[in-house]
């Protein structure tokens, strides 16, 4: 019988993203993510994971540009969107407007490693303006205008709450889109390759990765999260409300990882954010809960917590949505799933995997009468 899940396969060769498990690593094109959260910025860490290498100063000024000109939607889009379901998920928006905005990409059916670089840089600035705009049409707000004179975390932050941030915020949100950016062959970016693996157009490709992330098990964890938090509501609670769950054998969100046998790396600045948020607005309960569940789980099941476990927190102290942790979650990997559909299609091959045949093979047609 093959193995569950595909786990400890080796599907391609990459030089986008280095993951060791047990050693708790973390590099993209070579470099560390400790490094890169401490000094780089979310539109430097795109260039790397696109180009392979960090940008100069001249190539840094023109991906910073075009990131901030193309964040605009097409108005039909914008009058598409308002007619849409306020029910409607903001994953549900995002998924079904970045499959939309296919159709009114100016290299159309252009599927060449230029063209798919230009859709890939219009889609990572477009898709915070779709995220944010979904917010503001779901609570009946007017839609504002993207800013040119800001980085992409600051016109998120400004186009969702109709104000401009404040630097902590800003570099709070830039740093968890960088360590967000990549994470190998994580499940939504295997879907990526193999939609752009049969050389469809990149919108597709990111389409499916957009549908795979949304799940629970994927990018869904981080919103699961903040609903545990918001459940158990006071710190001394949370010990015995983990322990409650263990013991009815339910899956505490935001642990435990088909790589990491040790802490992941972006989980210690996710928690070093929490914690410093916190202070700052004098209000330490959400890290405190945090702290305790991790003690509380690391104790009971040796699980460590993984990137979607602190985000929650801190998103919650960046003021932002619940059901929006997943799409800023997208934002960040829009940059990773580009760089691994570049790099599939720069040396493609299909990707059509065989499964272990065992079911019966002598099976006989009735007809439904006799069945
Ligand atoms: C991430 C995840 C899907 C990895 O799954 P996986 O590699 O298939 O591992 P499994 O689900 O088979 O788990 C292996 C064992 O650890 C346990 N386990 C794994 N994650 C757990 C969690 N978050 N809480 C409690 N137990 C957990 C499983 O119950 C299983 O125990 P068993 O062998 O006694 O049945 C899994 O850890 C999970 O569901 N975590 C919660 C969701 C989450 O945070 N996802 C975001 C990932 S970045």
């Amino acid at each position: 019988m093959v193995k569950a899940g595909l786990e400890d396969i080796v599907a391609t060769d990459s030089t986008i993203c280095f993951l060791d498990g047990k050693e708790g690593r973390l590099l993209y094109q070579g470099y560390d993510i400790h490094d890169l959260a401490e000094h780089s910025t979310f539109e430097e860490v795109v260039y790397l994971l696109w180009f392979g290498r960090l940008p100069n100063k001249g190539e840094l000024e023109t991906i910073n540009r075009e990131l901030r000109v193309n964040r605009r939607l097409p108005d039909d889009v914008v009058k598409m969107m308002k007619q849409m379901p306020k029910k409607a998920l903001p994953m549900e928006v995002l998924r079904t407007v970045v499959s939309m905005l296919s159709m009114y990409d100016p290299d159309g059916d252009d599927h060449g490693r230029e063209a798919a670089i230009r859709k890939a840089t219009r889609l990572t600035a477009q898709m915070p303006t779709i995220v944010a705009y979904w917010d503001n049409i779901r609570n009946d707000k007017e839609v504002l205008a993207p800013l040119e004179d800001c980085n992409l975390a600051a016109n998120f932050l400004y186009m969702l709450n109709h104000k401009k941030p404040d630097e902590v915020s800003t570099r709070s949100l830039d740093i968890a889109l960088i360590l967000h950016a990549d994470h190998e062959l994580n499940a939504s970016t295997f879907a990526a390759r193999v939609a752009a693996g049969t050389e469809t157009d990149l919108h597709s490709a990111v389409t499916a990765a957009i549908g795979t992330l949304k799940g629970p098990l994927h990018g869904g964890a981080n919103q699961e999260v903040i609903k545990m938090l918001l459940k158990i509501s006071e710190p001394k609670d949370a010990e015995m409300f983990i322990k409650k769950q263990l013991d009815e054998h339910k899956k505490i969100m935001g642990f435990g990882h088909r790589v990491y046998r040790t802490d992941d790396p972006r989980a210690s600045h996710l928690r070093k954010m929490s914690e410093e948020l916190g202070k700052r607005m004098g209000d330490t309960k959400w890290f405190e809960m945090s702290r305790t569940i991790e003690e509380t789980v690391f104790r009971e099941k040796h699980l460590y917590a993984n990137v979607d476990f602190y985000s929650a927190s801190v998103y919650y102290m960046l003021g932002i949505p619940v059901d929006l942790f997943t799409p800023i979650f997208a934002m960040s990997r829009m940059s990773g799933w580009a760089a691994h559909i570049l790099e599939q299609l720069a040396n493609n091959r299909l990707i059509r995997p065989r499964a272990e045949y065992v079911g019966p093979t002598n099976a006989k047609y009735e007809s439904v009468e006799k069945r």
